[in-house]
């Protein structure tokens, strides 16, 4: 049977894509209740290749497979053969033939789609210029334990239409939410991408009207890895669009407002956001360790229904 991967959000059927959100509140609660002693994956791997930078991602998907019994991997390109030019489909056969699944962090979403088309074993995006998918697990899952049913809910979406838009975009699809998605001209989500949301997605110019009413809030920084010459650019462009209390307050009562970190104070949010009750990034980041546990057993076990 081919492997199943998880390129973005859209790799799950809508059902799939709830099951996980419930199971990972599961695997947290009995982790929490019992301690590890559920751990599936005695003596199975899981390889992580970084081409881009990272703490959350790395952190949460290796203790993950600790609590398992497993072992994770930490490649980094720098130190493979990767770097030094062997093809991504050789890599990808070479792995297969060793570890149970991997996880990638790296820049094409092409290279990630080429390295899961030769690879037999599940296929993780971590992070690439388009998507985040992973981030997107930890934050419904947050939202659902903060808020309840996110189904019909209003997000709102402030910055840039990167790799996080992009998968709050395939979110809003998957988990029935409408998100307006507000950015400065020119910093629009690719429109294939909102064209597949539907009405789901609505483009909006101005935050104080974008945040009006809204269930939730989120941004992410203005120049992702890999811009960072862009850097002076784009904080003169995302002028009026940094994320402050003042939004929140136009909010609905409920607001939550998250980030997927790291978080530039006086830049994409004021000094002060994250220290806001109705901000809870911390559990947010916390989660990604519950979202991916569930995501690795979905893929290499398929669903348990407990
Ligand atoms: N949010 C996130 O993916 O963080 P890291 O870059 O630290 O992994
Ligand atoms: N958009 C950011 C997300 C980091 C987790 C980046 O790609 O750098």
């Amino acid at each position: 049977m081919a492997a199943r991967h998880f390129l973005t959000l859209l790799d799950l059927s809508q059902e799939e894509a709830r099951y996980l959100i419930q199971r990972a509140i599961t695997i947290k609660n009995k982790l929490l209740t019992q301690g590890p002693t559920y751990t599936p994956f005695t003596n199975r791997t899981l390889a992580m290749i970084f081409e881009k930078s990272s703490t959350r991602t790395r952190v949460s998907f290796e203790t993950g497979m600790t609590q398992f019994g497993g072992h994770a991997l930490f490649l980094s390109s720098k130190d493979t053969q990767l770097g030094r030019g062997e093809p991504i489909a050789d890599t990808a056969r070479v792995l297969s033939e060793m570890v149970d699944a991997v996880m990638i962090r790296t820049f094409s979403h092409q290279g990630l789609e080429d390295f899961a088309a030769a690879s037999r074993v599940p296929v993780i995006n971590a992070l690439t210029d388009d998507y985040h998918p992973c981030q997107l697990l930890a934050d419904v899952m947050t939202w659902t334990e903060l808020r309840g049913n996110v189904r019909d809910r209003t997000a709102v979406w402030i910055g840039d239409g990167n790799n996080m838009c992009h998968s709050w975009i395939n979110a809003a699809l998957q988990f029935d939410f409408n998100l307006r998605v507000c950015c400065p001209e020119g910093y629009e989500p690719r429109e294939d991408i909102m064209a597949v949301a539907g009405d789901r997605v609505t483009l909006y110019r101005d935050p104080m009207q974008a945040a009006a009413g809204a269930n939730l809030i989120t941004t992410d920084v203005w120049a992702s890895m890999g811009q960072e010459e862009e850097q002076a650019k784009r904080i003169a462009d995302f002028a009026g669009f940094q994320v402050t209390e003042a939004m929140l307050d136009q909010a609905a009562s409920d607001v939550l407002f998250l980030h997927c970190l790291p978080a530039h104070r006086g830049e994409e949010i004021s000094e002060t956001l994250l220290d806001d009750p109705r901000a809870d990034v911390w559990q947010e980041a916390g989660n990604r360790l519950h979202a991916q546990k569930a995501l690795i057993e979905f893929l290499i076990l398929g669903r348990i229904d407990e």
